[in-house]
């Protein structure tokens, strides 16, 4: 008798505490997609939680865990219950990797540091009601998760964005807010192509006049760079440059969600900004002005004079202690070698290289990579790397250097043959000036060709257009550091703009930075945009609505 009544309480018990969810709750969709989920049953009440985060933690993930737990506290609408989420250090994780354990009254999380901890909260709001990227209470939201157990890191340790501010320019509000989606998306890297032809755009105390002048141009050309020779005649920059204090401040801000910023001064091409402020800088002296049409400049940096390197030296100097990044992108893309090849003073420096054509590259190319190398030892004293567009591949490499691919995988792919590091920013696939549309006619002016979401998820650094060169082996995969998407701004006047060419291809390329292959699934990628949209909503994005649209044409 007594046996019976106790086998009848366990049973009433275990099918009670099974009851509220006997199928584990479908796991939501969120971008980039965890690598491991493996779903239990129950349910975890986010609405009763309280955040629990021990004080041996290292002080900007405290602050970090801080603030999500503010803002769960206050969006939930309830007073802390019976549930937890609690924070744990565990050194035996990898850096930016993150666990994830939903129990119905508690949640472990578990990171060796900051950035597990940032990627950990933003699995973690994904999967709660898009009420919580805003600021109103929304006591009546859906807050259960389900039980599961997620484990995650990213594929690639390089995952950036870039922003162009040298042909239009962003507010520090304007990048914060740009920064803001890049922690959503768990990007690390902001590439911040901060001077070129049309601008400078970084204040450097010793050359005030890189700023004060070399961000002014007279007038901007309207419409297609190919096709126009109108201008607007309306003086662009005035102002728009970043303070050093500024500057501080965004990689502060940028630091506080596990964000580097990597600055690039553009060199020794694409420097009009510069030789308009110092006309001494370039072979002929001048006068220059800073650009008002896109493409690129016959002028560039005189590599001849020896004051040149000093003028560069003390501008890296700066920005080495303005960036506590390891890296610098110092450029060195589609740089005419028109003067040089005239410039006694640039033919001198040949001369005294020793420097001659050879059956691939001309004296000048070789020059290139003079100033480039002689730039990656300055920097290297300062324990800084250099990464450099693909042109530095014609000519020499410098030594310890990163190649950022742009025109195609193969160029990415030829830095890791030889031994060095690769950051993949293919256009056909990465460059977010693109249009969205085949219908250009209704589309506002853009870059050339034709970038919808769907290619940008199916992008794949690993093929190769080089038949010759033949696949990369999984030893020279490993130079492949990365994925990076770039907003160049020709097209781009202002941020309601940018935020129309970004969202929500950015999503794309969370997915292809973070998400192993193996684990894409488009149908679930997409599902994910939809949720992905409420957040853009409710946090005052602009987007492109051509995945949503399109679809609709087809019902
Ligand atoms: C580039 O698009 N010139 C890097
Ligand atoms: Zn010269």
């Amino acid at each position: 008798m007594m046996n019976t009544l106790i086998l009848t309480l366990i049973t009433v018990l275990a099918v009670f505490s099974c009851s509220p969810a006997a199928e584990p709750l479908p796991f939501p969709e969120i971008i980039p997609f965890p690598q491991h989920v493996e779903s239990s049953r129950g349910t975890f009440d986010a609405s009763e939680a309280e955040v629990v985060c021990p004080d041996e933690l290292d002080s900007l993930s405290k602050a970090y865990i801080s603030s999500f737990s503010d803002r769960l506290s206050s969006v939930k609408g309830h007073s802390a219950g019976k549930n937890r989420i609690v924070f744990k250090t565990d050194p035996s994780i990898k850096d930016e990797a993150y666990s994830i354990k939903i129990t119905p009254r508690k949640i472990t999380v578990r990171a060796s540091g900051l950035n597990g901890f940032v990627y950990a909260v933003q699995t973690l709001k994904q999967m709660m009601p898009a009420d919580i990227y805003g600021t109103a209470p929304a006591p009546d939201a859906d807050w259960l998760l389900p039980c599961c157990t997620i484990d995650d890191c990213p594929r690639f340790g390089y995952r950036g964005m870039l922003i162009d501010v040298a042909r239009y320019f962003s507010s520090v509000e304007e990048v914060k807010k740009f920064l803001d989606m890049m922690e959503i998306h768990k990007m690390n890297v902001f590439h911040w192509h901060l001077t070129d032809d049309q601008g400078w755009r970084i204040e450097i105390k010793k050359y005030p006049e890189l700023t004060t002048t070399g961000s002014k141009r007279r007038h901007t050309l309207v419409g297609h760079h190919h096709v126009s020779n109108e201008y607007d005649g309306i003086p662009y920059g005035e102002g728009m440059w970043y303070s050093q204090e500024e500057i501080r401040e965004v990689v502060d801000y940028a630091a506080s969600k596990g964000i580097t910023v990597i600055p690039e001064i553009d060199l020794p091409g694409h420097m009009m900004g510069a030789l308009a402020a110092y006309p001494h800088l370039g072979c002929t002296g001048g006068p220059y002005e800073v650009l008002g049409k896109w493409g690129i400049s016959d002028d560039v940096l005189c590599a001849g004079k020896e004051e040149n390197y000093r003028f560069l030296e003390n501008v890296l100097e700066e920005v080495c202690a303005l960036f506590p990044s390891e890296y610098i992108h110092i450029g060195g893309d589609e740089c005419p070698k028109t003067r040089w090849e005239t410039c006694p003073r640039c033919q001198a420096k040949i001369k005294e290289l020793g420097l001659e054509d050879d059956d691939k590259h001309t004296a000048e190319h070789y020059l290139q990579s003079h100033v480039m190398k002689r730039m990656a030892q300055f920097l290297a004293e300062r324990g800084k790397k250099i990464i450099g567009w693909e042109e530095m591949l014609q000519g020499e490499l410098p030594q310890g250097s990163t190649v950022m691919a742009w025109r195609r995988n193969k160029y990415g792919h030829r830095a890791a043959k030889l031994g060095h590091d690769a950051i993949m920013s293919t256009r056909t696939y990465l460059y977010l000036d693109r249009y969205q549309s085949e219908d250009k006619e209704n589309e506002p002016l853009a870059h050339s060709s034709y970038l919808p979401v769907e290619m940008v998820w199916a992008y794949d650094p690993y093929v190769s257009e080089d038949e010759k060169a033949g696949p990369l082996t999984e030893e020279q995969k490993k130079h492949i550091l990365g994925i990076q998407a770039n907003v160049w701004r020709e097209y781009i006047p202002d941020n309601n703009h940018l935020e129309y060419m970004t969202y929500p291809r950015m999503d794309a390329v969370a997915e292809v930075q973070w998400l192993l292959p193996e684990n894409k699934d488009w149908d679930r990628f997409r599902k994910g945009l939809d949720r992905m949209r409420k957040v853009y909503d409710l946090m005052g994005y602009n987007y492109a609505t051509h995945v949503w649209d399109e679809e609709q044409e087809l019902d």
